[in-house]
Order: structure tokens, then C-alpha cells, then sequence
């Protein structure tokens, strides 16, 4: 049994890490899924979107087939998330409501993995008082789980696998893709920023780059699989290659990534403190890198800044923001902000409402601050009220709508290129996608436009998503 322990998950080493190639391997004892079925919930970021996507590839290379309904699978998995407690909460009255169905079932399998596995108190708890809960693994050993399921399942003990150092970086891992024609890409793991109040530098460990020539084979592959979009995923891209190389830098990764002619890249979180000017010329100098940018700002005080160890001011965030919006043609930028920081006091929020009229962003997901076990702002006094943390995010909120839609109202008229990714939720053959600015778009058109890049007009302009129309 290997548990996870905060204090060891802190300390980075200056080990290398090895890229291993061939580390996966199903064997014919491992094919132990033949007429079972699983079940994965995901919860958290599209990094656990696509975690998922490899940890189904490998239960169907066991002979496991999908089932939709968690009721009736033989195996289930939560891929859980621990960035704030509502996201442990969730997971946790998940695990009641399987511990129900277990008393019906008792043969199924239940794992968890993903960022709560390797948090050292929510093992504990299911090492105590969950001993029904089969399989914990964590984020560093993915690549383990067939081995560590074929183990659940012929010992019926329950099995806790989970390093507090990561890993090493595997390639070649499959992935069964959620979307025929869009794909996630991770072109590092970890984080090394360590902000105050998060809990994913502990989770995901030190920050490791893949090799930048492992990412164009993957870009090259999806290609020839008729793959028109990729993200490129990391905690932190902007500081790619920092830990592996010299001078490549993710600047030069996207170039080289647009230069394989795949239609869409995108590339997503972006940290204000390494996005450079030359990642601007590369953006604009091709046109498959799409004009849309997440850039974090989390709040508009400089005090609050400061305790949460962002590394920027309002004022360095502005004009970070200002290059962008003046030197990228037509550019959207969405950011993140977490009102209710330990010592946020009113004017300190003013700020951050100051700073979003400034730069009226096309979309915000905002937060109210959770304290983390472990991070260096748990140990601040969270002295904000519960009422002023709602009250904070309610004020912020009602901003985000009004330049939200405001944004997508300036597409009123215009045309858009839009992925046609299938039919829309709302029916009446109505078709989906998104734009290039990464808009929600649902579009009147023929149904052999699916999976294909088209241009839309848009004809109505709401505050989360637009309508529109084909013209070509
Ligand atoms: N409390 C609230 N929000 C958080 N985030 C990260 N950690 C916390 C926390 N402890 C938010 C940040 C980050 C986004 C993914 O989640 O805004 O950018
Ligand atoms: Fe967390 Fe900061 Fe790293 Fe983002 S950059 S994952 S907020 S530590």
C-alpha cells in the first residue's frame, strides 16, 4: 500500500525525470473485462476530461465495454477533483450512494482516482471508513490501473497505490477520444507556481514538459484520424519547456504545432507571469492558432495579489492584457477570479470590479475561495463571512453577464468560423459548435456540415451562447 503524504507531494527534487515509451502493456491475464461493463464520472478540468479518456481506452483494452447507467456497470470509477470543497463534497455523496448500490451489487469494483487520491486526508478517511471503496490510485500512476484492477479484482482487498512524488512521463498511453473531431492534448504535468491557496502543484506534482517531437507525432497521428482541433493542456503551458529545455519555449511549440496545417490549435491555462511578446507575433503570424486566451487574473487587488504569490500586479496585468486585446486581431479573453481571499476587504473587492470593467472579458468563471489542507492559505485566517463571500460573488457575477453578452452582441450580424460538432441540445435538428473565439454557437444547417469548419452568420446573440445560420 503506498499513501500520499502533502509534505513529501511539496518538496521538488532535481531528479530527471525519464520519459518512458513502453510501459503499457495489456496482457492476454489482464483481459478481464469481457461481458463487464464500467462506469467513469468525471469531475474538475479537462486535464481529468482527458485522464478519463485514457483510463477508458485502457478498461476496453481489457475487454470492458461502456455503460451509461453507474447502476448497472460492474466497475465504476471516480475521476475526482480537490481544487475546493464542493468539488470533495460531490465526490463524497457519490460514494455514498455507490456504498447503496454495493449492498444490492456486491461484485462491483469501485475506484477513485484523480487530485483527491493524492490528498493524504481523503485516503486516510477511505483507508478508516470506507474499506468497500476497492481501488485508490493517483495521478502519478495512471498507467498502473490495469494491473492495479486485475489485482482488485482477483484478491477482493482493497488496494491504495498512490505516489507523492510524480512520476515519470509515459508515453504511448491509449485514449479514446469524447469527440471525434476535437482532441486534448497534454503538453506538461504539474505545476511549480505553488499560489497560495492551490492544491494542484501537491496533486499534480512538480511541473514535467513532454518532448516537443512526442507532441507533433501525437498532432501528426490526430491528423491522419481526422482530428480538426487540439488543446494543448497544462496547469501552466505558458512555461512549457522551462524544465526540459534551453530555448524551446511554447512559443516555439505552437509553431511548430500550426505547422502541421491542423485547423484549430488552442491552448489553455495560460499564467500571466510567462506569456510573451513573441507568443503574440506567433499567435497573429498563423491563422490556425485560435485568437482566444485564458489568462487567469484571480483578483484586481494588488494586496490580495500578493497573498495569493501571483507574481503580478493589477497594473503589469493590464498592459499584459491591453497587448493582447490591441496586437491579437478580433482576440477573446476569458479569465478565472476567487472573490472571498482571507483579508479581501471591500475596497480590495472594488478592485477586482474596477479591473473587470476595465477589461470587460468575454467570460469569467468565478469562485469563492475554499481553503485547501495543506496550501500556505489555509493557514491564513479566513475571516470573511459566508454572506460577504456570496454577496462578493453575486456583484461579480452580474458583471460577467452584462460583458459576456455584451461581447457576443458585437457578433450580431457578423460572420463566425464555426466547428460543426453535432446536433444541439435544443433540438429541432439544430446543429452545434463553437466559434473561433471559442463562442457556444447553435446553427441552422444541414446536417453534412457536421465535422466540418464553416462560416455561420450570426443571427442572435445571447449572453452564453449565440444563434446562427450557415452561409457557407
Ligand atoms: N478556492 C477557490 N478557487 C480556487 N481555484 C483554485 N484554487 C482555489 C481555491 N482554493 C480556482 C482558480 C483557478 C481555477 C481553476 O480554480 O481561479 O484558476
Ligand atoms: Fe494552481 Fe497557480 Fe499552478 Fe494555476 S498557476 S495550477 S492556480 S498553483
Amino acid at each position: 500500500m503506498k499513501t500520499p503524504s502533502m509534505i513529501e507531494a511539496k518538496k521538488r527534487t532535481k531528479n530527471k525525470v525519464n520519459i518512458l515509451y513502453n510501459e503499457y502493456n495489456i496482457t492476454d491475464d489482464m483481459k478481464i473485462g469481457t461481458n463487464k461493463t464500467y462506469h467513469i464520472k468525471t469531475y474538475g478540468c479537462q486535464m481529468n476530461e482527458h485522464d478519463s479518456e485514457v483510463i477508458r481506452a485502457m478498461l476496453e483494452d481489457m475487454g470492458y465495454t461502456n455503460n451509461d447507467t453507474m447502476e448497472k456497470a460492474d466497475v465504476i470509477i471516480l475521476n475526482t477533483c480537490a481544487i475546493r470543497e464542493n468539488a470533495h463534497n460531490k465526490v463524497f455523496g457519490m460514494l455514498g450512494r455507490i456504498k447503496h448500490l454495493r449492498e444490492e451489487r456486491p461484485n462491483i469494483i469501485t475506484c477513485l482516482c484523480g487530485c483527491m487520491a493524492q490528498e493524504e486526508i481523503v485516503v486516510n478517511e477511505i483507508k478508516t471508513k470506507m474499506k468497500w471503496v476497492d481501488l485508490v490510485f493517483g495521478t502519478h500512476n495512471i498507467h498502473r490501473f490495469p494491473i492495479l484492477l486485475n489485482e482488485v479484482a482477483k484478491n477482493k482487498e482493497q488496494e491504495i497505490e498512490v505516489y507523492s512524488k510524480e512520476g515519470d512521463i509515459i508515453e504511448n498511453l491509449p485514449y479514446i477520444r469524447d469527440n471525434k473531431y476535437k482532441s486534448w492534448i497534454n503538453i506538461m504535468y504539474g505545476c511549480d507556481k505553488f499560489c497560495t491557496y492551490c492544491i494542484v502543484p501537491y496533486t499534480r506534482g512538480k511541473q514535467r514538459s513532454r518532448k516537443h517531437e512526442d507532441i507533433i507525432l501525437e498532432v501528426n497521428n490526430l491528423i491522419k484520424d481526422g482530428v480538426l482541433e487540439v488543446t494543448l493542456l497544462g496547469q501552466n503551458v505558458n512555461a512549457y519547456g522551462k524544465d526540459l529545455y534551453d530555448d524551446y519555449r511554447m512559443e516555439n511549440l505552437l509553431e511548430d504545432v500550426a505547422k502541421t496545417g491542423i485547423k484549430r490549435i488552442k491552448f489553455v491555462t495560460s499564467h500571466p507571469w510567462d506569456f510573451t511578446d513573441n507568443m503574440i507575433e506567433i499567435i497573429n503570424k498563423y491563422d490556425n492558432i485560435l485568437p482566444f486566451i485564458h489568462l487567469p487574473v484571480q483578483s484586481g487587488s494588488n494586496n490580495i495579489l500578493k497573498l495569493m504569490g501571483r507574481r503580478y500586479t493589477k497594473e503589469s496585468y493590464l498592459t499584459l492584457f491591453n497587448k493582447m486585446r490591441e496586437g491579437i486581431k478580433n482576440i477573446s479573453i476569458t479569465t478565472d477570479i476567487i472573490v472571498g481571499f482571507p483579508n479581501e476587504t471591500d475596497e480590495d473587492f472594488e478592485e477586482t470590479l474596477d479591473l473587470y470593467n476595465k477589461c470587460k472579458f468575454d467570460l469569467a468563471y468565478t469562485f469563492i475561495y475554499s481553503p485547501r489542507v495543506g496550501t500556505p492559505a489555509a493557514k491564513m485566517k479566513d475571516n470573511i463571512t459566508e454572506d460577504e463571500k456570496k454577496e462578493r460573488l453575486e456583484r461579480l457575477n452580474k458583471l460577467v453577464s452584462k460583458y459576456a453578452l455584451e461581447s457576443n452582441k458585437k457578433l450580431l450580424n457578423k460572420k463566425v468560423s464555426v466547428l460543426i460538432e453535432g446536433y444541439s441540445e435544443k433540438g429541432n435538428d439544430m446543429l452545434m459548435g463553437y466559434t473561433d473565439t471559442n463562442k457556444l454557437i447553435n446553427v441552422k444547417g444541414d446536417k453534412k456540415n457536421i465535422g466540418k469548419i464553416v462560416n455561420v452568420k450570426v443571427t442572435d446573440a445571447k449572453t452564453w451562447s449565440l444563434n446562427g445560420e450557415i452561409i457557407d
